[in-house]
């Protein structure tokens, strides 16, 4: 009899087809009636692969044992709920470092040199007669890192090699690490071009890109969020793009995604991406191999290659 786990919503066709290889799977997100859908067959899962799980979808499910999330952040998981329930969870650390590091650097270049905004002047033939005018370059620029984690230091590597000064902050220094730590987030800001945001979601860093912090990046500072939208202050952060309190903004992460603020839309100050940090073909099938090997380790009772809880 082979294992029954249910998918709360589409994944990877590569990481799909390796499930549903392994185990009998069941699509939440496709049933016409969830709730009638769970009540009925509940007690056959024992696995969820990917997607958001709060303590209700736990409850609900009386053997539920492990829950691999596809992606590294796992704010979309009540942990809490899952170890008082004696479920485990899973993540997807690494294999995704350098595709989102590119994509913070990708989007440095852009807001920093306008490549978006060049790319539109081309195209609407104001070339011709006009000068775009000027950009501005990284080479001897500060940066500073918001969570010197597995990604920030591939931020930090690149930016290195882009003859930046950086600087990090975090709860706690890391004596290995060469640049300049502050343990203040404000202090930092002051002392910034730029700032990257990658840090994990959740309650405890809720709100932590303050207006106060945004003031203190200041209107020749920029901020570039690839972590979650709940970090940083929106409201503040779009207040200041438009009184020109803060220099720009590039974003993959919003938050309330897919919505976007409209505000933003009519900036041109800001880059805006649709949260595919790290959605290139290499990267999302590493992220979906690395769940399915959590989920065959838990089965085979073997230790899990990445548990968070
Ligand atoms: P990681 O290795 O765990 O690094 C996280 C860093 O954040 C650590 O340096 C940690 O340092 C710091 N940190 C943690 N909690 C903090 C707090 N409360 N206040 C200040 N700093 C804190 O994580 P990672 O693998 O680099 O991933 C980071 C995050 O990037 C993920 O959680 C995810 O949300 C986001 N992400 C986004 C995308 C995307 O598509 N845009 C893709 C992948 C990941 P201290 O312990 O010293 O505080
Ligand atoms: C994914 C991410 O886009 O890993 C993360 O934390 O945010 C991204 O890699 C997401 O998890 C999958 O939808």
């Amino acid at each position: 009899m082979t294992i029954e786990i249910l998918q709360t919503g589409k994944l990877l066709a590569s990481c799909e087809k390796s499930l549903a290889e392994r185990y009998t799977v069941h699509k939440l997100h496709e049933q016409a009636d969830p709730a009638s859908w769970l009540a009925a067959n509940s007690a056959r899962i024992r696995a969820i692969a990917g997607g958001a799980v709060d303590a209700a979808l736990m409850d609900a499910l009386p053997n539920l044992e492990i829950i691999a999330n596809f992606g590294v952040g796992y704010d979309n998981i009540d942990t809490k709920a899952a170890r008082t329930r004696n479920i485990r969870v899973t993540n997807t650390p690494d294999v995704l470092n350098d595709a989102v590091a590119d994509l913070a650097i990708g989007l440095m270049l852009a807001l920093g040199r306008r490549i978006v905004l060049a790319d539109k002047f081309v195209r609407d033939g104001k070339w011709p007669g006009t000068n775009f005018g000027l950009s501005s370059e990284l080479t001897g620029k500060t940066v500073g890192i918001l969570g010197l984690g597995r990604i920030g230091k591939e931020i930090a590597n690149r930016a290195q090699a882009l003859k930046m000064r950086v600087v990090y902050f975090g709860r706690h220094r890391q004596p290995t690490v060469p640049h300049i730590y502050y343990d203040n987030l404000e202090d930092m800001a002051r002392d910034c071009d730029w700032m990257i945001v990658v840090a994990p979601g959740g309650k405890s860093t809720e709100g932590i890109v303050s207006r106060q912090v945004l003031e203190a990046l200041g209107p020749a500072g920029r901020l570039v969020n690839v972590a979650r939208g709940t970090l940083v202050d929106e409201t503040a952060m779009l207040d200041l793009l438009r009184s020109g309190g803060l220099g720009g903004a590039a974003l993959d992460v919003f938050l309330d995604e897919p919505n976007v603020p409209e505000g933003l839309f009519a900036l041109d100050n800001v880059v805006l991406n649709p949260h595919h940090a790290s959605a290139t073909p290499e990267t999302r099938d590493a992220m979906g191999a690395l769940l399915v090997q959590n989920l065959d380790a838990h089965f085979a009772g073997d230790p899990l290659p990445s548990a968070v809880v």
